[in-house]
């Protein structure tokens, strides 16, 4: 893929963010409606989550006819350019139903088989309307926090490290995830649960975050940040598939992660055991 290909790419993942942020966040000015409800009564979709997936499949339709859609809200389509495109049409779903302005709009194209492990992140966006930041990557050319390039933060000892993580819908999997928030807590420096991972992994690369971890994540909610992660310079990893075969993913500055994998991959471990 040629650089003016991916610019492009971006280009077009940038106005089609701008526009359905617009949109999501006029909608919750206007009230949010529950749509439905989906993997358990907490996990819910808005008509909002369902009207702006339809803008913006119908945007990249037009723009781009030969390619894939594979977004949270509505049926995938394969295309026949292998490029394909990933999107969480709102990230942050409780935060927009409670009206916290702590949600986004998630855009990302992606190059082979639409699947984390095997795709090649081309360029990506996520916009968090409410409080107008657009962050941009395209692979190999860096990311962005609106026009301001973003670096990772190094040398943050873990001790001293602010951790974010999320937690999935279902009761079995969040107190799981809760048992290992237990045996971090002591370890780093504090934790936050923000409400949306698209936003975290952009928080690695902004350094509002030092390292982001969640297990169990869909493709759609993290396709974009993690690339805007790792065009800032973080190492983003995964390991360890749970039973639905969802890898754990870390985010964090390359000499950060050296020290966070083991100790979850310790916890992880005494966990199994108990
Ligand atoms: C959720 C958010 C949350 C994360 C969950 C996701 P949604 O996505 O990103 O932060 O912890 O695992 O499912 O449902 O708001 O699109």
């Amino acid at each position: 893929m040629t650089r003016a290909v991916s610019t492009d790419l971006l280009s077009l993942a940038r106005t089609i963010a701008l526009e359905a942020g617009a949109l999501a966040f006029r909608r919750r000015a206007e009230g949010v409606n529950i749509a439905a409800s989906k993997s358990s009564p907490e996990d819910v979709v808005t008509d909002a989550d369902r009207e702006v997936e339809t803008l913006i499949r119908a945007r990249l339709a037009d723009a781009r006819p030969h390619d894939g859609f594979y977004g949270e809200e509505s049926e995938a389509t394969a295309g026949s350019s292998g490029l394909t495109w990933v999107v969480d049409p709102i990230d942050g779903t409780v935060n927009y139903l409670y009206g916290i302005p702590h949600y986004a709009v998630s855009i990302a194209v992606v190059a082979g088989d639409p699947a984390p492990s095997s795709w090649t992140a081309l360029a990506g966006a996520v916009i968090n309307p409410a409080l107008g930041e657009l962050y941009t990557a395209a692979a190999g050319e860096g990311s962005f926090l609106n026009d301001r390039p973003l670096k990772v933060k190094t040398g943050v000892p873990l001790s001293l490290a602010l951790a974010g993580t999320g937690f999935g819908y279902e009761a079995p999997r969040r107190l799981w995830q809760a048992a290992v928030v237990q045996g971090l807590i002591g370890e780093v420096r504090d934790i936050r649960r923000m409400g949306a991972a698209a936003l975290d992994l952009c928080a690695v690369a902004t350094g509002r975050l030092d390292v982001y971890y969640e297990r169990g994540l869909q493709p759609w909610d993290h396709a974009a940040g993690a690339l805007v992660a790792a065009e800032a310079g973080a190492k983003v990893g995964a390991f360890g598939a749970d039973s639905e075969g969802k890898d754990l993913l870390i985010a964090a500055a390359p000499d950060l992660y050296l020290a966070f994998e083991p100790l979850l991959a310790g916890l992880f471990a005494r966990l199994a055991r108990e």
